[in-house]
């Protein structure tokens, strides 16, 4: 035979947020979670720098990165493992853990590349129903075998919104078998303002059974350059340095983070902006009948169950003006809802604008 064989995967792949419209130049991409005000003047100086070394391969170990992340964020660099973004972390703690016919246990609204990764290994994934969007501890612990592995949540949860309070991680993780391993996805976690919310970093440093994920995506507005780091016990972080690929985040990418960790007004900058404009966003929706999540994360999950427009007209009106927003129904198959990223001060003015003009009331 000379046909060439490959494993087929049961698995729909990861669509992104789009950022097209067909024959529109210009859009206003507010469907992927990405930093409303940019990046850091400080990485954007030296991304423009004229004298970065570009023919020598990057430290396959981040360690000034790792150094960096360290003293921002109080913890220990050795238990750092920095990634080609975070998904490269799940990827990498997928393959290190699962064998094929282990279990994953995931809340049924969660990012969806832990079910991708997960699947790809062979491992099989049962989903916890969310009670009102937000994600079930109880519903988890009924769906725990002896094949148990690993538990993802990502607190807060995308693309819901919605996230657990400290007492609530903390009582998932004691009411957890001790081997199973939960990973904890910080992803948005800056953003947190949230008074009984921690993150997973800080309530889980010390812990084996726990895996953090973190991501310079978000807040740090470099999802372009591809960063993001796990944290976990020296004894995971030095297995996953063995599987990790030898050069997987670029130097031009490991550079601007650790500038981007230097400026802690941008940081701020981006925590304050955030807040005002969801606080806008939300009370402006509501005259319409649209509610959403408390405010929590950089976005907020639109429900359009009592609005009398339906979330497929508005979106696909905003999308004919160029402006896009997540649909909930690809991918997370979620119904009647979407997923609004909080842009900048210009972009949000122009959504409300045209929202104004598609929802009379
Ligand atoms: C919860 C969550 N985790 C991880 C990621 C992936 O981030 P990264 O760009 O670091 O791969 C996202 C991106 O949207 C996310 O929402």
């Amino acid at each position: 035979m000379n046909t060439i064989n490959f494993k087929k995967f049961d698995i729909e792949a990861y669509k992104p947020g789009k950022s097209k419209v067909k024959r529109l130049r210009k859009v206003i991409k507010l469907s992927a979670n990405e930093s409303a005000i940019g990046i850091s003047p400080k990485a954007k100086k030296l991304i423009f720098n004229k004298n970065l070394i570009l023919e020598k391969y990057p430290d396959g170990k981040s360690q000034n990165l790792r150094k960096e992340i360290s003293k921002f964020y109080k913890c220990d660099s050795d238990k750092i493992i920095c990634g080609a973004g975070s998904d490269e972390i799940i990827q990498m703690i997928c393959q290190l853990f699962l064998n094929p016919k282990d279990e994953v246990v995931l809340p049924e609204y969660s990012f969806l590349m832990y079910r991708i990764y997960s699947k790809i290994v062979g491992a099989k994934v049962k989903f916890a129903k969310e009670i009102n969007l937000k994600i079930s501890i109880k519903n988890i612990l009924k769906k725990i075998t002896k094949k148990t592995k690993i538990v993802f949540i990502a607190n807060p949860n995308n693309p819901t919104g919605t996230y657990l309070n400290k007492k609530e991680v903390l009582e998932l993780r004691k009411k957890l078998d001790k081997r199973i391993l939960l990973v904890v996805d910080d992803a948005y976690a800056e953003y947190m303002k949230n008074t009984d919310y921690s993150s997973g970093l800080a309530l889980f440093k010390n812990k084996e059974n726990v895996f953090i994920l973190r991501t310079f995506s978000k807040i740090f507005g470099l999802a372009s350059l591809r960063v993001g780091w796990g944290y976990g016990s020296k004894k995971i972080i030095d297995a996953l340095n063995i599987i990790k690929p030898p050069f997987n985040v670029n130097g031009i990418a490991q550079l601007a983070a650790i500038e981007s960790l230097k400026d802690k007004k941008f940081v701020s900058n981006s925590i304050k902006h955030n807040l005002i404009y969801a606080r806008k966003l939300k009370k402006f929706l509501e005259k319409y009948n649209i509610y959403s999540n408390e405010i929590s994360a950089n976005f907020l999950l639109l429900d359009f169950e009592k609005c009398k427009y339906s979330a497929k007209f508005l979106y696909k009106k905003l999308k004919n003006k160029g402006i896009i927003l997540r649909s909930t129904e690809d991918g997370y198959q979620i119904k009647n809802k979407l997923r609004l990223t909080i842009g900048s001060k210009k972009e949000n003015l122009e959504f409300m604008k045209a929202v104004e003009q598609v929802l009379k009331l």
